[in-house]
C-alpha cells in the first residue's frame, strides 16, 4: 500500500488520482480527511507532520510512501515536518520513498539549501529505497493570480521577467508514480523541469490567449515584494536568499530532458495546463 502525504496539495492530489485510476492501494494523509471528494478506492487517513503519533497510524500498514513538506523554510531551525515523516516511515517499515524536493536540492551555502540539504540527507540515509525529485517552478503558481483576475484584468507580480522552465505538478505526480510502481528508481535523485523556458509575463501571455482576455501584467518592484516577505514572517536570511536566486541566478532556466525520458512522453506545455485549469481563472472556486 502506498501512502501519498500532502494528499489534498498540487502534486499529491495528481498522484493520488493516478494512483486511483491504475486501481493501486493508496491511502491519502491529509489534516482534513472527511472535507475531501477522494476518488474510489482511496483511503482517506488524518496526518499532521506537527503531530508525530498521527503519522505513526497514517504510515501503518504501507509499504511505499510519496513523502512532501508544507514547512516554510526557516520556521524551524531544522526541517522537522521532513525529519518526522522520514521516521514515521522507517517505523512503519516502508520500503521506499519518493520525497518531493526542490530544484538542485541542497546545493549552494544559504539558508535554503541548507534547509534542503538536511531534508534530503533524512532521506538518503534512512536505509530505506529512496527517489528525490527536484523540479523547478511549478505552473500552478500562477494560481496565485485567480483572485486578481477575478477582479479584473491586471495581473500584479514581482519577478515578471524571471525565467524559468515551469513544470505541470501532474508530470511530476507521474514521475512520481513511476518511481512507486516502476524498477529503476531506486536511490536516484531526478531534476525535472517542463518544455518550455517562459517567464511570467510569457505565461500571463499565454493564459490570456487560453481565456481570451486583455490580461497585463503589472512588475511589483523588488523592495516592495521583499517588504510583503517580511511582513508574511519570512526571516531576513530567507527573503535574501531567495532574492539571490531569483536575481542573481538564472537556475531554473533551462528545459531538461527527464520528464520525456522517465515518461515516455514530452511534458505538459503551459499551454496545456492553462487550458486544464481554466475553469480556475474564470469564477469556480480555486484549488
Ligand atoms: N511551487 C513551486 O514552484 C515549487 C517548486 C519546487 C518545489 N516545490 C515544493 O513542492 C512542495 C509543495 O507541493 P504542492 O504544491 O503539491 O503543495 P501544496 O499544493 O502547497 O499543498 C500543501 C500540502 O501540504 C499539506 N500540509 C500542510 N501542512 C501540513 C502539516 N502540518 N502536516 C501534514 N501535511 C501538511 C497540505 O495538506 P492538508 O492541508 O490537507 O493537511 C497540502 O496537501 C513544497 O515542498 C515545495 O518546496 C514547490
Amino acid at each position: 500500500m502506498i501512502l501519498v502525504t500532502g494528499a489534498t496539495g498540487q502534486v499529491g492530489g495528481e498522484l493520488v488520482a493516478w494512483l486511483a485510476a491504475q486501481a493501486v492501494p493508496a491511502r491519502a494523509m491529509t489534516r482534513r480527511p472527511h472535507t475531501t471528494d477522494w476518488p474510489p478506492r482511496i483511503e482517506a487517513v488524518y496526518g499532521d507532520a506537527e503531530d508525530p503519533a498521527s503519522l505513526d497510524a497514517a504510515f501503518d500498514g504501507a509499504d511505499r510512501a510519496f513523502l512532501m513538506s508544507a514547512q516554510a523554510v526557516g520556521s524551524a531551525e531544522h526541517p522537522t515536518h521532513d525529519l518526522r515523516l522520514v521516521q514515521a516511515a522507517r517505523r512503519a517499515g516502508v520500503r521506499h520513498v519518493v520525497k518531493l524536493s526542490v530544484y538542485s536540492g541542497g546545493t549552494g551555502d544559504d539558508v535554503l539549501a541548507a534547509w534542503h540539504r538536511e531534508a534530503e540527507a533524512a532521506v538518503t540515509g534512512s536505509g530505506m529505497g529512496w527517489t528525490l525529485l527536484r523540479p523547478g517552478r511549478f505552473m500552478s503558481n500562477a494560481l496565485q493570480w485567480v483572485p486578481m483576475l477575478r477582479r479584473g484584468d491586471t495581473v500584479h507580480a514581482p519577478f515578471a521577467t524571471r525565467p524559468a522552465a515551469p513544470i505541470d505538478p501532474a508530470d511530476i505526480a507521474a514521475v512520481a508514480l513511476a518511481a512507486l510502481t516502476t524498477d529503476g528508481h531506486r536511490n536516484v535523485g531526478y531534476q525535472l523541469s517542463g518544455p518550455q523556458v517562459l517567464t511570467p509575463e510569457d505565461e500571463l501571455g499565454i493564459l490570456a490567449k487560453v481565456l481570451n482576455r486583455p490580461l497585463r501584467l503589472v512588475e511589483v518592484p523588488v523592495e516592495a515584494a521583499k517588504a510583503g516577505m517580511i511582513a508574511a514572517g519570512m526571516p531576513a536570511a530567507v527573503v535574501d536568499a531567495i532574492l539571490a536566486r531569483t536575481l542573481d541566478s538564472d537556475e531554473g532556466a533551462e528545459v531538461l530532458p527527464t520528464v520525456a525520458r522517465i515518461l515516455g512522453r514530452p511534458p505538459t506545455t503551459f499551454a496545456q495546463w492553462a487550458e486544464n485549469h481554466a475553469a480556475h481563472f474564470s469564477g469556480a472556486d480555486p484549488h
